[in-house]
């Protein structure tokens, strides 16, 4: 097998290290919508993903493509906002390309975000959620093929993907800040249809609590890596067939991370100054 995937990611790295003015601590990915809401602070640097050599640019409209960096509560961040999902039609070295450059760049942490359908009938369109654990149904995961062994090893162990450390940290903060956050374990689909009702209904069975069509892949690569994982979730809508009278739409996703942009961004920066 011709691999070249270590020189796309070094060549990657190296531009990014050249745009960088400091090694980021914590990754931030901002799913769906969100990355309007965390409107950057003011300062920091500006790299679009189209300055990157051999990064895979996405397709969806309203998603952003580019990094930020700059200092959020006095730690280094490296926000990247929007992302590469499997639906759009690309590989999984594309979907998990920047999650190995977190890891090619020296971070530590990662902080995913995304939004999500709710399953579980006691949540709430606009809930917060700390995702505790995830399923992987999208029929594909990242690391096959060979090892990336400088990244990690061939079997990673998943028993905590989502650090206990990192989640006691977000329910510390969420409870100072006043702000109710539910958990849950997030089941990822390959997309891009919404689900049936009565794949819903198997997915609550499986014991998922969410739904949604991203994050799996990037936290399974970041777990290779060793990187330490936090996701939070807005689950935007309720997932088919939960409100047997309602549809979904793409429009809701987005009106929904919009209202709960902001207190996710206060949520997230109350997270990042406790690390
Ligand atoms: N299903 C899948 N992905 C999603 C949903 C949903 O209901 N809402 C937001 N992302």
């Amino acid at each position: 097998m011709n691999d070249n995937r270590m020189d796309r990611l070094n060549t990657a790295a190296q531009v990014m290290r050249s745009k960088l003015p400091a090694v980021p601590e914590i990754a931030l990915v901002l799913g769906s919508g969100l990355s309007e809401a965390f409107r950057t602070p003011d300062g920091g640097t500006r790299i679009p993903w189209k300055e990157i050599p051999a990064f895979p640019l996405p397709t969806v409209a309203g998603h952003a493509g580019e990094f930020w960096a700059g200092e959020i509560n006095g730690k280094r961040v490296l926000m990247q906002r929007g992302r590469t999902h499997f639906y759009e039609g690309y590989g999984m070295d594309d979907v998990v390309f920047s999650t190995r450059l977190f890891a090619l760049l020296g971070i530590k942490i990662m902080i995913a975000t995304n939004a999500s359908g709710a399953i579980n009938p006691e949540f709430n369109a606009g809930d917060l959620v700390l995702i505790t654990d995830h399923i992987n149904m999208l029929g594909e995961n990242p690391l096959r093929g060979p090892n990336l062994e400088q990244l990690g090893p061939r079997f990673p162990d998943m028993s905590a993907a989502y650090s206990p450390r990192l989640r006691a940290i977000a329910i510390a903060a969420a409870h100072t800040e006043q702000i109710a956050l539910k958990q849950g374990v997030y089941l990822a689909t390959l997309g891009p249809s919404y689900e049936t009702p009565a794949e819903i209904g198997a997915f609550r069975t499986l014991g998922a609590d969410l739904v949604g069509m991203s994050t799996v892949p990037e936290v399974i690569v970041a777990n290779h890596a060793g990187i330490e994982v936090l996701g939070i979730s807005c689950a935007t809508n309720l997932a088919a067939g939960v409100n047997p009278d309602a549809t979904l739409s793409h429009a809701e996703v987005i009106e929904t991370t919009r209202r709960k942009g902001a207190e996710m961004r206060r949520l997230i920066y109350a997270v990042i100054s406790q690390l």
